[in-house]
């Protein structure tokens, strides 16, 4: 089980208002208490953050804000006394524009080597002035931005699959792929577990760049990259990712690489995590199907199915610092917000305890199955989105991409809340949060939590207990057809029976031992699963079917 940190928002230490490294270190303790295995923390690397650090500048160095080398080092000494281990986000798709290598490539000439890390070209029209391609940023607005030479004339485009800020390096030249190497020695040699890896679909691109009709941000219509997309799931990808297996390797058995790979459908996914390739892809599938039951099932069956055939496991998540918090999106009966779009003031809003319940009935199902899971920071709290966020503290490149039509992704970003009666809830003692936390924090604190026998961190802590326990992670399933009825969803891995009831009416448990329920709170008939709720139960044997 892994755990995401997302730094600019754990735990600030320093006092200028946004997390850091030492933040990270000292409350390390925490996540060892909370059960988990390992944690993978953002970006924390020197970055203009104009992408919230997905934007690079310094791929082997620490950003003032988090801190410096030696911090790292030492919150890697802490994570070693804890026993859990380091995964480091690697963005090899893109850098920042103050990168360096792209500083030295825009002071080049057109074809120069300095130019060719990148992916400049001339401009279409008898002016150069129109973009190379019809390609889109997945941040609004085209792909391609035009640069100014010397002289002050207009230049040549250099294409940026993301904010202007963030130029797209071209994986066809050897000397990008060396580039990476270096950097994945470097982390490896400060003892870190392995990489998570940024948009790992994108880094090559179709030959010769053709238009898309597709959605020109290379998404389907469902919100996936299209199959034929130019821009994303290009074969020569794998090449690359068989030879960072290969470096890992050189490191010992342990060290994994994690795909966002954000493709569909599944079996394409499971391409990314073929033997000799990457350990695990996020099943953003997954993560799509919410808790429409159909479509849930359907994708875990075809997951496992999938990934079993690479001889791969799923990696099951159901929030990051990309989506709506699912504390959030299950607030809303039917379909919540677009991912990367945010909720606003303005919008309908959601039920906040209906989402906290549904949340903890779904983080409860997907702990029962075999696999690895990904838990974003904040959800062992339930903690909902950040709302009420005035325009101008909005820092997601999205936000200013579409002039304020997509919200972007800061809701699900906000600082967290360590002590009830704390300043800023514990998150720091000294500047405003970078983003503004909701009242209801003050409830949700961790400190508040702990103390509490029926909290949601609670329960968090008895799943990841049990699920170590009983090993769910290495078991199998088999689905539960007494107890799949279009209104609850019920699975056997072993024999543990994991029912989740999205029905309006209480449903009958089999007999069994109840292991655990999704709320510690119950009142009344134990063999009741209230509506929203998921409960664990050790059977005998097989239940009819
Ligand atoms: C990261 C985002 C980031 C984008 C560009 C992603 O998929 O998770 O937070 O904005 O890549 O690097």
């Amino acid at each position: 089980m892994i755990y995401q940190i997302y730094p600019r928002s754990f735990r600030d230490l320093n006092g200028d208002g946004i997390g850091d490294l030492a933040g990270i270190t000292s409350e390390l303790g925490h996540l060892a208490e909370l059960g988990v295995d390992a944690v993978w923390l953002s970006p924390f690397y020197r970055s203009p953050q104009r992408d919230a650090g997905y934007d690079v500048s310094d791929y082997c160095d620490v950003d003032p804000l988090f801190g410096t080398l030696a911090d790292f080092d030492a919150m890697m000494i802490r994570t070693q006394e804890l026993g859990l281990r380091v995964i480091v986000d690697l963005v090899p798709n893109h850098c920042s524009d103050q990168h360096a290598a792209f500083q030295a490539a825009l002071a080049a000439a057109p074809n120069s080597a300095e130019r060719s890390m990148f992916i400049f070209r001339d401009g279409r029209g008898e002016s150069g002035d129109l973009p190379p391609n019809n390609w889109e940023s997945h941040f609004g607005g085209p792909a391609w931005t035009r640069t100014t030479d010397a002289d002050g004339q207009p230049g040549q485009w250099y294409l940026h699959l993301f904010d202007s800020s963030q130029p797209d390096f071209d994986w066809d030249n050897p000397a990008v792929h060396a580039e990476f190497e270096r950097v994945l020695r470097f982390w490896l040699d400060r003892g870190i577990a392995g990489f998570r890896v940024d948009v790992a679909h994108a880094l090559v691109k179709a030959p010769g760049l053709p238009d898309w009709h597709g959605l020109a941000n290379g998404n389907s219509s469902e919100g996936y990259p299209g199959e034929e997309a130019p821009m994303f799931g290009q074969p020569a990808l794998h090449d690359i990712y068989r030879s960072w297996r290969l470096i890992l390797a050189e490191y010992g058995p342990d060290r994994i690489l994690c795909a966002e790979a954000n493709v569909d459908p599944l079996p394409r996914l499971a391409h990314w995590v073929r033997p000799d390739e990457m350990h695990q892809a996020f099943n953003f599938p997954y993560l799509h199907a919410g808790l429409d039951l159909g479509p849930l099932r359907s994708v875990i069956t075809e997951s496992l199915e999938s990934l079993d055939a690479v001889g791969a496991p799923s990696t099951w998540v159901l929030s990051n610092h990309d989506v709506v918090r699912h504390a959030t999106r299950f607030g809303y009966d039917g379909h919540g917000p677009r991912d990367g779009d945010g909720i606003g003031t303005e919008d309908p809003q959601p039920d906040e305890e209906l989402g906290r319940t549904r949340a903890a009935a779904a983080t409860m199902f997907m702990l029962g199955l075999p696999g690895g899971a990904y838990l974003y920071q904040g959800e062992e709290l339930g903690l909902p989105d950040g709302i009420d966020i005035p325009s101008a503290l909005r820092q997601d490149p999205t936000f200013a991409r579409t002039d304020g039509e997509r919200l972007g992704r800061d809701g699900c970003r906000v600082p967290l809340p360590w002590r009830a009666d704390q300043e800023h809830y514990g998150f720091g003692d000294g500047a405003t949060p970078w983003l503004p936390q909701p009242e209801s924090f003050a409830r949700l604190s961790r400190d508040l939590q702990a103390s509490s026998g029926t909290s949601h961190l609670a329960l968090y802590r008895s799943m990841l207990a049990l699920r170590r326990e009983l090993d769910l992670g290495r078991g199998s399933l088999q689905w539960a057809e007494a107890w799949c009825t279009g209104s609850s969803l019920a699975y056997l891995n072993g024999n543990v029976l994991v029912v989740m009831n999205l029905n309006h009416e209480p449903l009958e448990l089999p007999s069994g031992a109840i292991l655990l329920r999704s709320s510690l709170d119950v009142q009344g008939n134990q063999r009741l699963l209230s509506p929203g709720q998921t409960a664990w139960l050790q059977i005998a044997a097989k239940p009819a079917e």
